[in-house]
């Protein structure tokens, strides 16, 4: 038996943790063979939350589990860590400013950034949730950067890229699995871009053959006016719903990041990580960015040479700029 990998989870008393927790407990992250340690923080008033978690935990009977560390001392959390999935975040208030927020999640970020460079193994791997994620997965970086290299940071746009899926698979017609390939570029946020440019259906129109969306769908009026704006706006008709943020898909969308960022992409998929730019698609280095990537034996690479469209590239654009104005407004 491999020995357990040792996966933090911050936030851990919150909406999103109580299903993520019981999903890499079952083995749903990194397989039915690997078993796991997880360690929970969340903040000192939410201690007896974190308690009836691991009560919770503790009555799955996991297999799988081979223990658990909830703490609300951030050193205690982060040791020797080798995942560390950053969920937890300040949630906006009624009348709070974003700015506002922005900075309290800044002092957040960078105190658990400094703590990675401290005391996580050194080739963690680190899944910033909380919002602004991208802009908190920026900031936890510069405050590891001396000991930690920036490849080790990503942000969640899989949520964005499974609900892009789910609704192709729907307008065409055919089971979401034969979806491939669709992209989400830049920030989670309202700016994100969903691209379906080169994104391609399996067996259809019959087994055996591969058509691109486009085609499949062969409605551009649809894909450029109803499609994206759906995408970006679905997280606020959930929350209308549901009087509550989406949960239990972020959960599941953590687990597709993490699973396929360790156990690598199938040959020829591709799958949105937003990481630090490298300059790929001349988006500025240094931005946390989301891009289609590969992932092979633990590392992810920029999938190069996506043919652009002049009317995505306009939206690359725009959420380029809101991600560098997200960074200018932060606490200097
Ligand atoms: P929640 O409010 O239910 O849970 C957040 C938890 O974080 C709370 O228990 C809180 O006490 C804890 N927390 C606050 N500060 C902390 C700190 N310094 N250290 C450790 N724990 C701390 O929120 P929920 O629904 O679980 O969402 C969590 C975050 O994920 C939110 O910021 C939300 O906006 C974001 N989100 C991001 C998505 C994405 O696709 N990137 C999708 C859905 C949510």
């Amino acid at each position: 038996k491999p020995n357990p990998i040792r996966v933090l989870v911050t936030g851990a008393a919150g909406q999103i943790a109580y299903s993520l927790v019981f999903m890499i407990a079952s083995g749903q992250m990194f397989g039915p063979y690997q078993p796991v340690v997880l360690h929970l923080l969340d903040i000192p008033k939410m201690q007896e939350v974190l308690n009836g978690v691991v009560m919770e935990l503790n009555d799955g009977a996991f297999p799988l589990l081979a223990g658990t560390v909830a703490t609300t001392d951030v050193k205690t959390a982060f040791m020797g860590i080798q995942v560390c999935l950053m969920v937890g975040a300040f949630p906006r208030g009624p009348g709070m400013q974003r700015s506002d927020l922005l900075k309290m999640n800044a002092n957040i970020f960078k105190e658990q950034g400094a703590a990675l460079a401290k005391y996580a193994a050194r080739g963690v791997k680190v899944l910033v949730v909380g919002n602004p994620a991208n802009t908190n997965a920026y900031i936890a970086c510069l405050a590891a950067k001396a000991d930690l290299p920036s490849t080790n940071f990503s942000a969640l746009t899989r949520l964005d890229q499974n609900r892009a899926v789910s609704m192709i698979a729907e307008r065409v017609g055919v089971p979401v699995a034969k979806v491939k390939n669709v992209s989400i570029w830049g920030n989670h946020s309202l700016t994100q871009v969903p691209d379906v440019t080169n994104a391609v259906i399996q067996d259809f129109p019959e087994k055996g053959l591969t058509t691109p969306v486009l085609t499949a769908v062969n409605d551009n009026k649809w894909l450029e006016e109803s499609f994206i704006p759906q995408v970006q706006n679905r997280g606020a008709a959930v929350i209308a719903a549901r009087k509550l943020s989406s949960a239990a898909s972020a959960a599941n969308a953590i687990v597709g990041h993490m699973r396929d960022w360790v156990l690598g992409t199938k040959d020829g998929e591709t799958v949105s990580m937003a990481v630090v730019s490298d300059g790929s698609y001349n988006i500025p280095k240094g931005l946390v960015f989301s891009f289609p990537v590969q992932c092979r034996a633990g590392e992810w690479s920029i999938v190069q040479g996506l043919k652009i469209t002049p009317f995505i590239q306009l939206k690359l654009d725009a959420t380029t700029k809101e991600l560098q104005s997200e960074i200018d407004a932060l606490p200097k």
